[in-house]
């Protein structure tokens, strides 16, 4: 079927999607346990994502990314990770103020503080109060704020560079939290890490993480640059960020980006 689809398409805009599409042959694709998938169709629940507040999710969270963060500071960056260094680079910004909306235990301050070209002033906002204990716990001194991507606790155009950490995917209010993000934004957002679907339309996904149920959505493209426009932001750069290929549940390739958007309208 999605042959079929793909090659009613100009044979320009096929080799286009499948460029963008494609894996880096740099990128390692972890095996992806098809079983722990449910695809979610009908009612959808609309905020039910809040295994996250649970208060063991937060040290299984730092636990797990342990190995990830040690290889970090020995100068190996995971996908996700140079992929956000980059786009703060692209923003070519002087010593922002970062506000990373989702930002768990605030490993990304770190990553941000060893590898991007300037310094960042860096907040962290996470609606999991034990997320931001841990924070404070690894990185004494970190600014963090407990509150909501709905509903942010900013004034209008306060940010310099507004970071959504790998959680548009998890918000099914995301189309609330891209236009909260462009609210507080003076220019910069960037939705990092964002599941992408080519063909299929926006496919909401139920498993467990850290052992607490979670919501995933895979976004369809087109529908997200819609949301993006909608919201007045132009997308600058699509970033590579950590292969998610969920072509074995979705039967279509999945890859993630992290988008460098900036607002061009109010
Ligand atoms: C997948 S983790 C991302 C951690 C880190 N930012 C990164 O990029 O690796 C998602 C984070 O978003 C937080 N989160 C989920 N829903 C949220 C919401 N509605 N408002 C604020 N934070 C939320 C979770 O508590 C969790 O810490």
């Amino acid at each position: 079927m999605r042959a079929m689809l793909k090659a009613a398409l100009p044979v320009r805009t096929q080799q286009l999607l499948s460029r963008w599409f494609r894996q880096p042959a740099c990128h390692k694709q972890l095996k992806i346990p098809v079983e722990v998938y449910e695809i979610l169709k009908g009612h959808i629940p609309r905020e039910p994502n809040h295994g996250w507040q649970a208060p063991e999710t937060a040290g299984r969270q730092l636990a797990a990314f342990a190995p990830i963060l040690q290889q970090m500071r020995e100068g190996k960056l995971r996908e996700d990770f140079a992929a956000l260094v980059e786009a703060v680079r692209l923003t070519r910004m002087d010593n922002p103020l970062v506000v990373e909306v989702g930002c768990g235990s605030a490993w990304n301050r770190e990553v941000l503080g060893r590898f991007s070209n300037t310094a960042v002033r860096y907040v962290g906002l996470d609606y999991g109060v034990e997320m931001l204990k841990t924070a404070h716990a690894t990185y004494p001194g970190v600014v963090t704020l407990v509150g909501d991507a709905t509903d942010l606790p900013f004034r209008n155009e306060s940010v310099d560079i507004l970071v959504s950490g790998t959680l548009l995917m998890h918000l099914m209010s995301y189309q609330r939290a891209v236009e909260e993000s462009r609210r507080v934004s003076r220019r910069w957002c960037i939705f990092h890490t964002v599941p992408l679907l080519q063909t299929r339309e926006t496919t909401v996904l139920r498993k467990d993480a850290y052992g607490q149920p979670t919501l995933e959505i895979i976004f369809n493209n087109a529908e997200l640059q819609a949301v993006f426009t909608a919201n007045g932001l132009r997308v600058r750069a699509a970033i590579d960020s950590l292969p998610y290929d969920l072509e074995p549940v979705l039967g279509e390739p999945t890859v993630t980006k992290t988008f460098v958007c900036e607002v061009v309208e109010r």
